[in-house]
C-alpha cells in the first residue's frame, strides 16, 4: 500500500463541488496549508463567504473523502473565508476599502428597504464578514436609529470616519449636524453628496458595503450605478400586485443600468399575530417569488410581518440580532447567505479563476 501523499488527499479533495461555481474545491484554490503527520490530516478550506450557505456540507464532504482513504485516522478541517472583490466593468471604478457594494433597492415606499437593508448588513456581520451601510436616502434618513446610533460624523483631517454600531460602518445625512454640514458636505447637489459618501469615507476593510437606497427608481440609482461598482441590488418587494408592479419596473431599471439584481426579498409575506400564531395574507401571497420567476433573477425568501421585526427596527436592534431565532430574522439569515453567494458568484464571474494554492 503506497504511502499517504499530498497528492492522494488533493485528488480525493477533486470530488468535493462548490454547487453554485460548478468547479471543485483542489482547482478553485480553496484548498489551502495542507499537512500531514503520520495519519493525521488537516487543511483548511477558505470559502468566498463566511456566509456560505453549503459551508457544513462542504466541510463534511471534505471530511467523508479523506477520512476514507487508506492511511487516515484523522482529519482537522479549518473553515475560513476570503471575500473576493467584485471587478469593476464599463469605466466604474472601485471605492477604497470597499470590496463589494450592494444596494437594497425597490419600487415601492414603505415596503422595508431599510429594515432589510440593515438586518442584512447585520446577518451578513454575525457570520463573520466585516460589513458596512450607506445611507443613500438622504431625504429620510433611517439608517441611524434603525441601528441605534446617535452621533455625529469624525474626520481624522482628511476623510470622513463612519461611526459604528452592532459592528458595522453606518454613514448617513442623519450624522451630520447644520454646524459641520458645510465643512463636510460641501454643495447641495444630490449626486455631490452621494458621491462624497462613497469616496470621502474611510471605509475601513469592507467586504460587504450595503446602500440603502430611496424609494423609486430616481436620480440616487443613477448616480450610483454611473459613478460606482456596484455589484448588484437586492430588491425588497410585498406580494401586493402594486408593489410587485413597482419592483419589475426596479429589476428593468437596473438591467438598463447594467447592475445585476442579486435576488428579490418578498417583505412582509405574511402576518403571524403574536398572541395566537396564526396566519394570515395581509398583502396576498407569493407575488414576489412568482415575480422572482417570472424575471429569472434568484428569489431570497419570504419576510413575515411580524410586530417584533418594527419593535426592534425601532429600538435600533435589528431583529436578526435581538432575536435571532424569530421566523423573521431566520428568514433574512438564509436571505443574507444567499445574497453573499450571488456575489461570490459575480465575483468569481468577473475574474479568472486562481491557480490551485497549496501551501
Ligand atoms: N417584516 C416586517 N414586519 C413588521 N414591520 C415591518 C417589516 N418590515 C418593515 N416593517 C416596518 O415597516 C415600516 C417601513 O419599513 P422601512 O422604513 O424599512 O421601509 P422603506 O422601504 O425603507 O421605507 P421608505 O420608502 O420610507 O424608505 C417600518 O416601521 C418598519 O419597522
Ligand atoms: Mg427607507
Amino acid at each position: 500500500m503506497s504511502a499517504l501523499s499530498e497528492a492522494a488527499v488533493l485528488d480525493a479533495l477533486r470530488v468535493v463541488k462548490d454547487p453554485d461555481l460548478h468547479k471543485d474545491i483542489v482547482t478553485l484554490g480553496f484548498v489551502k496549508n495542507l499537512r500531514l503527520r503520520g495519519g493525521e490530516v488537516a487543511f483548511t478550506i477558505e470559502l468566498t463567504t463566511p456566509a456560505c450557505p453549503v459551508k457544513d456540507l462542504l466541510r463534511d464532504q471534505a471530511h467523508a473523502v479523506v477520512a476514507a482513504l487508506p492511511g487516515v485516522s484523522r482529519v482537522d478541517i479549518e473553515m475560513t473565508a476570503a471575500v473576493r472583490a467584485t471587478s469593476p466593468v464599463g469605466g466604474r471604478v472601485p471605492i477604497e476599502g470597499v470590496k463589494n457594494i450592494i444596494a437594497v433597492g425597490a419600487g415601492k415606499g414603505g415596503v422595508g428597504k431599510t429594515t432589510m437593508a440593515v438586518n442584512l448588513a447585520a446577518a451578513l456581520a454575525r457570520r463573520g464578514s466585516r460589513v458596512g451601510i450607506l445611507d443613500g436616502d438622504i431625504y429620510g434618513p433611517n439608517v441611524p436609529i434603525m441601528l441605534g446610533l446617535r452621533t455625529q460624523l469624525q474626520t481624522d483631517g482628511q476623510k470622513i470616519l463612519p461611526a459604528e454600531g452592532h459592528g458595522i460602518q453606518a454613514v448617513s445625512v442623519g450624522f451630520l449636524t447644520d454646524d459641520d454640514a458645510p465643512i463636510i458636505w460641501r454643495g447641495p447637489m444630490l449626486h455631490q453628496t452621494i458621491q462624497q459618501f462613497f469616496r470621502e469615507v474611510r471605509w475601513d476593510n469592507l467586504d460587504y458595503l450595503i446602500v440603502d437606497m430611496p424609494p423609486g427608481t430616481g436620480d440616487v440609482a443613477l448616480s450610483l450605478s454611473q459613478s460606482v461598482a456596484v455589484a448588484g441590488a437586492v430588491l425588497v418587494t410585498t406580494p401586493q400586485t402594486v408593489s410587485v408592479a413597482d419592483t419589475r419596473r426596479a429589476v428593468h431599471m437596473y438591467r438598463k443600468l447594467n447592475i445585476p439584481t442579486l435576488g428579490l426579498i418578498e417583505n412582509m409575506s405574511h402576518f403571524v399575530c403574536a398572541g395566537c400564531g396564526r396566519e394570515a395574507d395581509v398583502f396576498g401571497k407569493g407575488g414576489g417569488e412568482a415575480l422572482a420567476h417570472e424575471l429569472s433573477v434568484p428569489f431570497l425568501g419570504h419576510v413575515p410581518l411580524q410586530e417584533r421585526v418594527r419593535s426592534a427596527g425601532d429600538a435600533g436592534h435589528p431583529v436578526v440580532l435581538a432575536d435571532p431565532d424569530s421566523a423573521p430574522a431566520v428568514a433574512i439569515m438564509a436571505a443574507a447567505e444567499r445574497v453573499a453567494q450571488q456575489v461570490s458568484i459575480a465575483s468569481f464571474a468577473s475574474r479568472a479563476i486562481p491557480m490551485t494554492e497549496v501551501r
